[in-house]
């Protein structure tokens, strides 16, 4: 069974004459059926706890393009939220969090073991999408990477140059590498509960990667991707781990074997011919095509798309793009990505 899905083929190392291909935010409001979900949910947050819908807007694109992956509908910022934190979205604007940066934050959050109570239905999605995808579809489960999360758990809101973050870092320490140690156990045990629900592979999104300098970036972004990967895989061995340190440019190299990942997404700040000469080398690359082409389209989304297909030809590759489709995407121009990617 395992051998028919070309998602697990391909993180497993083989280079397949047509790479498989799913879409970051492939669920989302570029598509007119997850916006009347989402509408029928009330909210996004209430769209990400209900089950049923959370895995209709999964299994959308699925039915839609026939993607060879179902990533899992919920957020990264429902772990904060488990452990204790408010969260809430304001339309137009994005998220907006309760911010920790004292020891009393800390000591006010729950215990990891807790977070299960509110993520349960997460993993009742990841159940009812294990039970209905296409035979051939992978399913993917996920997290935010501690960096990521920590960001808006310590500035409470999205920042352009995550200097709230990088402030704590830099004046209190103690308290940053305690919440980082507890984002870190938390995603552990989260992931872990979605592996146990039938996800087949998981991604960690350290979407801020790019903002950690020098010793930095080693230290908060690749090191607590290292521990959970490496936690995950002594409880679930065999299960492939993809892992995105988005904006890590030339230090993109390396990271497989850092990480200990199967797989290293890669944002559009690179070229796919430096990918395949520094990371697919050591293990199967995904990413890479601009988002901006689901927006634009035509003869320069074809010739990128084919660019990157033959520039990492030559090893285990995952076609996606470099960070997610924007609600101004057009389901036209997804299809015609897929369909260069997969006619040629
Ligand atoms: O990719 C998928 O289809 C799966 C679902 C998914 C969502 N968010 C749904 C979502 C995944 C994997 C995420 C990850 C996520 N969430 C990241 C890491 C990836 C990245 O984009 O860098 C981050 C940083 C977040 C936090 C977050 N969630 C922000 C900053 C926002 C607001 C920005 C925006 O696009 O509106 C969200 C909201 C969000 N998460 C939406 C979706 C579909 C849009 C919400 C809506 O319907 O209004």
């Amino acid at each position: 069974m395992t051998k028919n899905k070309t998602i697990l083929r391909a993180l497993a190392g083989e280079t397949l004459p047509t790479p498989p291909i799913w879409m970051m935010r492939q669920a989302g409001r570029y598509l007119p059926e997850y916006k009347a979900t989402r509408a029928q949910a009330g909210d996004f947050l209430s769209l990400c706890y209900n089950p049923e819908l959370a895995a209709e807007v999964t299994f959308q694109p699925i039915r839609r393009f026939g993607f060879d992956a179902a990533i899992l509908f919920a957020d990264i910022l429902l772990v904060p939220q488990a452990l204790g934190a408010e969260v809430w979205f304001v339309t137009g604007e994005g998220p907006r969090l309760s911010t920790i940066t004292t020891q009393a934050g800390i000591d006010a959050l729950k215990p990891v073991e807790a977070i299960h109570e509110t993520l349960s239905p997460v993993y009742e999605t990841v159940k009812i999408l294990s039970n209905g995808l296409p035979a051939e579809t992978t399913l993917i489960g996920f997290a935010g990477a501690p960096w990521t999360v920590a960001t808006y758990m310590i500035a409470g809101r999205g920042t352009p140059d995550q200097g709230p973050a990088h402030a704590l870092k830099a004046g209190n320490r103690p308290v940053f590498d305690a919440l980082m140690e507890r984002i870190t156990d938390a995603t552990v045990l989260y992931l872990s509960e979605q592996i146990k629900a039938g996800a087949e592979v998981v991604k960690l999104f350290d979407s801020w990667a790019g903002s950690l300098q020098g010793a930095d970036f080693e230290d908060y972004s690749l090191k607590p991707m290292q521990r959970i990967t490496a936690a995950i895989k002594a409880l679930h061995p065999g299960v492939p781990v993809i892992a995105f340190p988005r904006g890590a440019g030339e230090h993109y190299r390396g990271t497989h074997d850092t990480i200990g990942a199967e797989c290293i997404a890669v944002d559009d700040g690179v070229s796919a011919e430096w990918v395949a000469a520094n990371v697919q080398t050591n293990g199967c690359v995904q990413g890479n095509l601009k988002s901006s082409h689901m927006v634009t389209g035509g003869d320069a989304l074809v010739s990128e798309t084919r660019r990157i297909v033959d520039a990492l030809s030559k090893g285990p590759h995952i076609f996606n793009l470099g960070h997610g489709i924007t609600p101004d995407g057009e389901p036209e121009n997804v299809q015609l990505m897929i369909d260069t990617v997969r006619g040629g």
